[in-house]
């Protein structure tokens, strides 16, 4: 344990997010316990690591005993009652706050009272998901970029009650995780990241629907017109189109104004089960041969 006094991290969702969040916090030193539905969803998380893991040692950027020592940190635990020992659990499921509240109010129960919750949500409410808890103060947006082992950034996010220690705690841990943190100092919709970037990929929609440019020019012009790695749409496939629909919602309720209004062709995308890379179909192809 450094500096922050996180010794034990818990992750709760062993998805993409949760298994990228648990490999850097055990290549950083730190004990992790990974928890999904159940114990075979999680382990199935630890072997995505373990996997990733074996990648850097392939492309010899870690060594195999290095490997085998991060990979001995990452215990797969079978649910949020086994977060005990956690001194800081971060949640990574689904952007549903219905599901996010149930999990807060089961690790308020299943944690010591001193341990701080962080949410990795990209838009919820951070001070409403305090307030499902018996300690708001205690309670952070802790907002990693996919892929997290390849993203500097951590948007911290700064809730209505959080207090100056847990934020302490919280920056100190990210710059331990090799992260940079940027904070959101109020909590609204979006906070910093998306509050920029969904308007940007919604608009992306918008030029398409609109017939203004093909999908590959829109990607392309912006692509080499902006210097950035990838174009809106193969990003919003990359991200997911539903997260993507999701934090529109979240922006278009919150904020009221109609600058926001998600676009109707990634709602036909979303509705049609077209939801990006993960589904082989988005915006873009990703079956085989076409990726
Ligand atoms: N996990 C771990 N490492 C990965 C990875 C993954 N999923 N994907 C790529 N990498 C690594 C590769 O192994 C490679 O590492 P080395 O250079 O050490 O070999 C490096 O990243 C570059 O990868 P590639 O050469 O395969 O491909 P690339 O150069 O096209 O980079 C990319 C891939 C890093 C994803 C790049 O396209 C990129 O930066 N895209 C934009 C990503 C982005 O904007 N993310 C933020 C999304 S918004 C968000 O997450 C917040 C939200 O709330 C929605």
């Amino acid at each position: 344990m450094s500096g922050h006094g996180i010794g034990v991290l818990g992750v709760v969702g062993a998805g993409q997010m949760g298994g990228g969040i648990a490999q850097v916090a055990a290549q950083a030193g730190l004990d992790v316990r990974l928890a999904d539905l159940d114990l075979a969803a999680a382990e199935r998380g630890v072997r995505g690591v373990v996997a990733q893991l074996d990648r850097l040692v392939k492309k010899e950027k870690m060594t195999a005993e290095a490997r085998d020592a991060v990979a001995a940190r990452l215990r797969p635990v079978a649910g949020i009652a086994d977060m005990g020992e956690a001194d800081l659990v971060v949640e990574a499921v689904s952007e549903n706050e219905t599901v996010k509240l149930a999990i807060f109010r089961s690790l308020d129960q299943a944690c010591r009272p001193g341990a701080i919750l962080a949410s990795n949500t990209s838009s919820i409410s951070i001070t409403r998901i305090a307030a499902a808890t018996k300690r708001p103060d205690r309670v952070i947006g802790m907002h990693f970029m996919n892929p997290v082992p390849v993203m500097k950034l951590i948007e911290v996010i700064r809730g209505f009650r959080t207090s100056d220690e847990t934020l302490g705690t919280t920056l100190a841990l990210g710059e331990a995780l090799g992260k940079t943190c940027v904070l959101a100092s109020k909590d609204y919709p979006g906070f910093v990241v998306n509050r920029i970037l969904m308007p940007y990929i919604n608009e992306a929609f918008y030029v398409l629907d609109e017939g203004i440019g093909t999908a590959a020019d829109i990607d392309t012009a912006m692509r080499l017109g902006t210097n950035v790695p990838m174009g809106p749409l193969t990003l919003a496939d990359f991200i997911g189109l539903d997260t993507c629909l999701a934090i529109m919602e979240v922006l278009h309720q919150g904020l009221g104004d109609s600058k926001y209004r998600p676009s109707p062709l990634l709602r036909k995308y979303v509705e049609a089960g077209l939801l990006g890379r993960k589904t082989g179909r988005g915006v873009h192809d990703y079956s085989e041969g076409k990726a």
